[in-house]
């Protein structure tokens, strides 16, 4: 893989980002070039602010409905697909855990899931202090040996982490169903000459809080996968906690759409050999987004991640977001493989740079980017994204496989592709980050900001 470090050549690459797109623009959907302007029509009466006015506090857009369009018992689109629930799911209070808030593991309900990983070689590993590198050295020192994605970058052969084909991109929201996932699931259906789909990361708690955005993403054809319930990261949890987190965003899925996930994402991609054995015996491939090495990078390590958090909690601007994700693009570009990047439909400032600036850009990058959920471009089918509809016997993993567990390493995976595990192995030490998704009567939280060392932060 090649690392292209010579600022001139960053800055030109950059320019032809933006430069495609305003031609692209100009075309298709009248719209203006970054920064320039008025309002950027982006599909039917959705507009999104100019560039540069992509900011926190900008005005906001009122919340399109979020009602379910299909009726229930409806036939999702792929093959094998068990019809909607019929009559469909209605939120009982006190049938579930409360929203955003971390889970009571000592449940009947949690106890029965903790059945699922009897036979599985659960890696004793102590959950470390807060899932950052900074406050937990010792687990930091040790992040090689259990696989911890957080500090350097660890991964192993059961993760996904990229799509096998050079120049295609794995797309995928995280943190939804939110208010203004309408506007994304808009934008989507609208281009041209096909729709784009994309994997949906969803957080239990807002699944069961709008119910009908999630069953609208799913029957677009878009994948669903599961993101936790109260967005914690999973490293610094119990191993009963982490199987409520997964357990009840997993039962929260089901029950509004009839299937269950076959993979999750970790939040703030915090992930290690326990987490991985948890996930894996409960049925579920862990997802988490491309990262590759990168000297000139704070930590050693790109990681895939288009800050777009970052501007919703005031912390940089919509431009330096846009300009993350053409660093994300270039460096994509080099790849021997393809690409999984992070963005998020929690919030209006998120879904109006992806459908305004970023998927934009990817779409008339040249040369050109396949744009794909994250299971499709790995090759799974649809149907096997389900355990329902799964025809897959090896798929998930029935039994542990060789090489997952801290004491058999011969699972280490590189993020690059080329056999070297990120550099220096302390890549986004310092510097843990949060999305906010911690529902939005809390607010956005970020925390550790470094403003320096953005290219080493993660969600
Ligand atoms: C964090 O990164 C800095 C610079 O990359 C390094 O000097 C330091 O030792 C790292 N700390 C840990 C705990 O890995
Ligand atoms: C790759 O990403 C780094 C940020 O870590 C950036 O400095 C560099 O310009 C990117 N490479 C390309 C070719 O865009
Ligand atoms: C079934 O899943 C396994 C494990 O992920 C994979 O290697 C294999 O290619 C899959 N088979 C089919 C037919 O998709
Ligand atoms: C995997 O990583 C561990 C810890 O860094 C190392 O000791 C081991 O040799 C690696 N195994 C392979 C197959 O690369
Ligand atoms: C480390 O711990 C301190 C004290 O609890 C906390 O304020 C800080 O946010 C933590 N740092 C990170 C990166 O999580």
């Amino acid at each position: 893989m090649k690392h292209l470090q010579n600022t001139a050549v960053v800055l030109s690459l950059l320019t032809v980002v933006a430069v495609a797109h305003d031609h692209h623009g100009a075309h298709h959907h009248k719209r203006q070039g970054p920064g320039n302007g008025g309002p950027v029509v982006v599909a039917g009466t959705i507009t999104v602010p100019p560039l540069a006015s992509i900011t926190f506090g900008m005005p906001t857009a009122p919340i399109p409905p979020s009602t379910a369009t299909a009726t229930p018992g409806a036939i999702p689109p792929f093959k094998g697909a068990p019809p909607l629930p019929n009559p469909a799911w209605a939120f009982t209070p006190g049938e579930w855990p409360e929203m955003d808030k971390p889970i009571d593991a000592t449940t009947p309900q949690v106890q029965e899931w903790m059945k699922e990983l009897e036979g599985w070689d659960i890696p004793d590993i102590k959950p470390t202090v807060d899932g950052s590198c900074v406050n937990d050295t010792a687990a930091a020192a040790d992040a090689a040996a259990r696989g911890w994605w957080t500090c350097g970058g660890y991964t192993r052969a059961t993760d996904i982490v990229d799509c096998p084909d050079k120049m295609t991109w794995g797309v995928s929201f995280d943190d939804g169903p939110a208010e203004y996932s309408t506007h994304l699931l808009e934008y989507l259906a609208s281009t041209k000459p096909n729709p784009t789909l994309a994997t949906f990361f969803v957080v239990g708690s807002r699944v069961i809080g709008s119910p009908g955005l999630l069953i609208n993403e799913y029957m677009a054809g878009h994948e669903i996968s599961i993101h936790t319930w109260s967005h914690p990261h999973l490293t610094a949890l119990t191993t009963p906690q982490i199987v409520a987190e997964l357990g009840w965003t997993r039962k929260a899925i089901q029950s509004v759409l009839g299937v269950t996930p076959t993979t999750m994402r970790p939040p703030y991609g915090d992930i290690d050999d326990r987490v991985r054995a948890i996930a894996l015996a409960m049925g579920m491939i862990p997802v988490i987004w491309t990262r590759v090495p990168n000297a000139a990078a704070p930590g050693g390590g790109f990681s895939f991640d288009t800050f777009d958090w970052m501007v919703a909690g005031g912390l940089v601007k919509g431009q330096d977001s846009f300009a993350t994700f053409g660093s994300i693009l270039g460096n994509a570009s080099t790849l021997d493989t393809g690409f999984c990047v992070l963005q998020h439909d929690l919030y209006e400032i998120t879904v109006d740079l992806a459908i305004g600036y970023t998927l934009e850009a990817a779409m008339s990058h040249q040369p050109a980017f396949k744009l794909e959920p994250i299971g499709q471009c790995a090759k799974i089918p649809t149907n096997n994204m389900y355990r329902e509809s799964n025809t897959n016997q090896t798929f998930p993993y029935k039994s542990p496989p060789a090489g997952l567990s801290a004491s058999g390493n011969s699972g280490n995976k590189s993020t690059s592709g080329n056999g070297k595990v990120a550099q220096s192995g302390n890549g986004g030490n310092g510097t843990t980050g949060t999305s906010g998704a911690i529902g939005r009567s809390v607010g956005l939280v970020v925390v550790g900001m470094a403003v320096g060392a953005v290219g080493a932060m993660t969600i």
